[in-house]
C-alpha cells in the first residue's frame, strides 16, 4: 500500500532533488565566474541529472495517483571555495543523499511497498555512481591543486561531459 507517510516521504526527496540541482547550478555559476567554463558545464550536467532523479520520483507519484507537493526550494549558497573545496562539498552532498535513499529505501521496507523499493533500486545504483563521479574528480583536483596549469587541463576534460539521458529514453 502507497502509505500517506512514503508520499510524504517522496514529496521531501523531490524537494531534496532540486535542492540537489540548485546547488549545482550555483557552483555552476561561481565556475563560470572564475572562468573555468569545463567545470561550470560539468556542473550544469549534474544539475540537468538532478533534475531527471527529481522527476523520476514525479512521475512515479503520478502514475501511482499520489499527490505530488511541491515545497519550496532552500537557496543554495553563492560563494564557494577553492577548486578542491567544490568538488569536495559535491562529494559531501552525494553522501548525504545516498543517506537520504537509503532511509527512504528502509521506510519502503517498513511499509511493504514494494513498487517504491523497486524504484529506489534505480537510485541506490545511480547513487554509487554519483559518489563516484565525485570522488574521482576531488582525487584528481587534489593533485594538481598547486599547479595551475593540472587545473586548467582538467577543467577541458570536464568539458567534454555528455548531457545526461533520461530514464525513459534509456528503455
Ligand atoms: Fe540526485 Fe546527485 O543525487
Amino acid at each position: 500500500m502507497f502509505t500517506e507517510r512514503l508520499q510524504n516521504a517522496i514529496n521531501d526527496q523531490i524537494n531534496a532533488e532540486f535542492y540537489s540541482a540548485y546547488l549545482y547550478l550555483a557552483m555552476s555559476a561561481h565556475f563560470e565566474a572564475e572562468d573555468l567554463p569545463g567545470m561550470a558545464h560539468w556542473m550544469r550536467m549534474q544539475y540537468e541529472e538532478e533534475v531527471i532523479h527529481a522527476m523520476k520520483f514525479f512521475d512515479f507519484m503520478n502514475d501511482r495517483g499520489a499527490r505530488v507537493v511541491l515545497k519550496a526550494i532552500d537557496a543554495p549558497p553563492s560563494e564557494f571555495g577553492s577548486v578542491v573545496d567544490v568538488f569536495a562539498e559535491v562529494l559531501a552532498h552525494e553522501q548525504k543523499v545516498t543517506s537520504l535513499i537509503h532511509n527512504l529505501y528502509t521506510l519502503a521496507l517498513e511499509e511493504g511497498d514494494y513498487p517504491t523499493q523497486s524504484l529506489l533500486k534505480w537510485y541506490i545504483d545511480e547513487q554509487v555512481e554519483e559518489e563516484k563521479s565525485a570522488s574521482e574528480v576531488l582525487s584528481r583536483v587534489k593533485m594538481v591543486q598547486d599547479y595551475p596549469p593540472g587545473v586548467l587541463m582538467i577543467d577541458q576534460e570536464l568539458a567534454g561531459r555528455a548531457a545526461p539521458t533520461p530514464p525513459a529514453q534509456e528503455e
